[in-house]
């Protein structure tokens, strides 16, 4: 049985003060039994987001990570820093990084790798963008980058991931994917583990769907087999998130 995780992403929002003074204010609403819960905040935010969220069942993550253990890689985060801070998670392959920060399929697979290294948990993302789904190629997109992120990556470290599926157009868009895309994508990827590792693997692994996930629209989601909760992003900074933690 595998445990719902909601994430939320924060993206660019949020000073460390700020920062500080919504963890107070969500602390009360996203207390769960049956969810892992996890802040990924920018960076500079790290330290803040630990503190205000001690004593609490908030695990903080972090927005993206670099694959080398250090050096002359100027205005980039290494793992040892997250780990030395407490950081649990780290959002890997946003398709906003993929976007703006020209992330590839490749580098992902060295973030991820360098991730579990160092006892990371990875929130792996992938997802098509509108015309793919047009095109009719989102499970086999998707596949791929499944496929290459995880190439090099046991078994064993694999149980332990997060993969967040998020169709592109439904990122801050208000258009949420319906139940049937999502758990029709969040199901090929299980597939994917399972061919590419076992059934086990495939049990154990939990998918995120996310995109404009709301209070509205989580239970129906993330109560789809294939599943396991959300990575949020407008509506972590906001009350409602503790109604999306609490979706049941
Ligand atoms: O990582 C989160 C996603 O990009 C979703 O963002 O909930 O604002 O659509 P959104």
């Amino acid at each position: 049985m595998r445990k719902t995780i909601v994430a939320g992403n924060w993206k660019m929002n949020k000073t460390p003060s700020e920062a500080k003074a919504l963890i107070e204010e969500l602390k009360p609403l996203v207390t769960s039994e049956t969810s892992d819960v996890v802040f990924c905040v920018p960076a500079i935010d790290i330290p803040a987001a630990i503190e205000a969220a001690k004593g609490s069942n908030i695990a903080i993550g972090a927005e993206n990570m670099y694959f080398e253990e250090s050096g002359a890689y100027t205005g980039e985060i290494a793992p040892n820093m997250l780990t030395d801070l407490g950081v649990k998670y780290v959002i890997l392959g946003h398709s906003e990084r993929r976007e703006y920060f020209a992330e590839t399929d490749e580098t992902v697979n060295k973030k991820v790798l360098k991730a579990f290294e160092h006892g990371i948990t990875p929130i792996v993302c992938c997802g098509e963008t509108l015309a793919q789904r047009e095109q009719g190629v989102t499970i086999d997109f998707v596949r791929q980058q499944i496929k290459i992120a995880f190439q090099g990556v046991s078994a064993d470290q694999a149980k332990t991931a997060v993969i967040a599926y998020e169709p592109i157009w439904a990122i801050g868009t208000g258009k949420v994917a319906t139940t049937e895309q999502a758990q029709e994508v969040c199901a090929a990827i299980r597939a994917c583990i399972a061919e590419v590792y076992d059934e086990a693997t495939a049990e154990a692994i939990r998918i995120q769907y996310g995109g404009s996930v709301s209070a509205a629209s989580a239970p129906e989601l993330f109560a789809q087999p294939d599943i396991d909760g959300g990575l949020v992003g407008g509506a972590s900074l906001k009350p409602d998130f503790g109604k999306i933690v609490n979706y049941k």
